[in-house]
């Protein structure tokens, strides 16, 4: 007999489970790299007028200088790679004539990496760190149109199924985002590696899909891109028997229960929310699609694992999969909590030898002879000529920018007494410079002689020291004969 009305029944509620899965995950990029933002300087506080601004050396990223009408700053730090966003009308005055002058510094520094899972939101915590950045079924959210944006893309080609921007309701064409692939707001490593994904892919429900994975088959070299970037933030492990967890890189205190390949995702992560229900305050759990075609749900503690808490939920979650006929192959957990009473013994060591190895070749060197300063001076020597070959190693990422994004417009030119303040002293006068943002006048770009500048940049650099130094160099030697 065929039981008609049943399995109508479970037909309307499967369409209902994979229309509401379906709607796939929304992930928001997070990075604020807003100059009004307060927990982007150093002392949390932002800078006021007339102190000196200093970026790291590396700063790497586009710091957005947005809704300031007038800004007047006693110096700049120009990192050796970074952006500054100059508001399309805004105006930026340098004065050195503060003798000394209060500092802000930018706390910020390196690249922001697309494959850094820490950059996004939308994901639960139980989730892999390969499922915490984009997948292919993910809809991608950048941030408004008025903030600025500085991501690095993957070396990996990677695909989503849309993109937007957070002030807008519709997400890019597919050949807009292409348009973006020549801006500064994506870096790339010679590729624009961010794709839509395939029109049969992305309209395939995760029930058709069987074997949808978050980014194609071939994913081992993006997973450890993503994984450089995680690991060293792993810490420490505190449960007993971590879980190894496909697409996550550290070991996993949680729990597990895996059901074979028979099953739909979305009859799983249904029975899954139900099972859990009573837990949401304690515990997060992400369903998910093995890279063996079963299907798993994971499940971790919000805050410190206790392995109690997980031990009653994998057992709940156990008997729902089973109750609703979904045959659970395995439930595990990662055993009992750990504290971390090793970091002591981990520690000592790692402080203890070093020193302890100086300190014996201090001696040695004092007993044949060696006068303390001659060691001393030994020692300095082999340190700055390290710092040295680190330096010219890192040369080749190319000199200071001060750019006017999108069309790089920056005038670096003295326009004397706009300041306000009256001049007793001519070089108070020729202190004052004004940066527009209007013509292109960057005498960074005009020079064919980049040597000399990276030079004057091999230093932390202030743009009025900059400009000076390059009047020198324009007027003495003609050497700019493109205009
Ligand atoms: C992710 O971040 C965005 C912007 O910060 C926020 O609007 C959104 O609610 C967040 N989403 C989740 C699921 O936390
Ligand atoms: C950006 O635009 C949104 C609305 O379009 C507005 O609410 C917000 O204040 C703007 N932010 C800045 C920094 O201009």
């Amino acid at each position: 007999m065929f039981d008609f009305s049943a399995s109508r029944h479970k037909l309307v509620l499967c369409i209902i489970l994979i229309s509401k899965y379906s709607a796939a995950f929304e992930k928001h990029w997070l990075p604020d790299l807003e100059w009004q933002t307060a927990n982007n300087w150093m002392d949390g506080q932002i800078p006021e007028i007339d102190n000196r601004v200093i970026f790291p050396q590396q700063t790497r990223h586009a710091v957005g200088i947005a809704g300031i009408d007038n800004l007047r700053l006693s110096g700049i730090d120009l990192p050796s790679q970074g952006l500054l966003v100059l508001p399309r009308n805004g105006k930026l005055q340098l004065s050195n004539w503060r003798a000394d002058p209060k500092v802000s510094k930018w706390s910020k520094e390196g690249n922001f990496f697309w494959a850094d899972p820490a950059n996004w939101n939308g994901s639960s915590i139980a989730a892999p760190h390969l499922e915490r950045v984009p997948c292919r079924q993910d809809d991608v959210v950048l941030p408004s149109v008025n903030r600025t944006l500085s991501v690095l893309l993957p070396v990996r080609e990677v695909e989503v199924r849309s993109i937007r921007l957070s002030n807008e309701k519709l997400p890019f064409f597919e050949d807009e985002w292409m348009d973006f692939q020549d801006r500064r707001e994506f870096s790339t490593r010679g590729r624009f590696t961010v794709k839509y994904t395939e029109l049969q892919h992305a309209y395939l429900t995760t029930q058709e899909c069987r074997k949808c994975f978050c980014q194609g088959n071939y994913l081992s070299d993006y997973l450890e891109e993503i994984c450089a970037i995680q690991r060293p933030r792993c810490g420490f492990t505190d449960c007993e028997y971590p879980l190894t967890v496909e697409g996550h890189c550290c070991p996993y205190c949680g729990g597990r229960v895996s059901t074979t390949d028979q099953i739909s995702l979305a009859m799983v992560q249904t029975a899954a929310d139900e099972a859990l229900d009573g837990y949401t305050e304690k515990i997060a759990w992400h369903t998910r699609r093995s890279w063996n075609g079963g299907v798993e749900v994971l499940v971790k503690e919000k805050g410190d694992y206790s392995g109690i808490v997980i031990q009653e939920a994998v057992e709940n979650l156990r008997e729902m999969l089973q109750k609703t006929r979904i045959h659970v192959t395995n439930a595990e957990t990662a055993g009992a909590a750990m504290k971390d009473s090793r970091l002591a013994v981990i520690l000592g060591p790692l402080l203890g030898t070093p020193l302890v190895a100086i300190a014996l070749f201090l001696l040695a060197f004092l007993y044949f002879g060696y006068s303390l300063e001659h060691v001393l001076s030994g020692c300095m020597e082999a340190v700055s000529s390290v710092r040295d070959g680190i330096r010219t190693d890192k040369q080749k990422h190319g000199f200071a920018r001060f750019e006017n994004v999108p069309e790089g417009n920056v005038r670096i030119a003295d326009v004397p007494g706009t300041s306000g303040r009256e001049a007793d002293d001519d070089d108070v006068v020729k202190g004052i410079t004004q940066v527009a943002a209007g013509r292109f006048e960057n005498p960074l770009y005009r020079s064919k002689r980049e040597s000399e500048i990276r030079k004057i940049l091999d230093a932390p650099l202030s743009l009025a020291t900059l400009k000076s130094h390059m009047d020198d160099q324009l007027e003495n030697k003609k050497m700019d004969t493109e205009e």
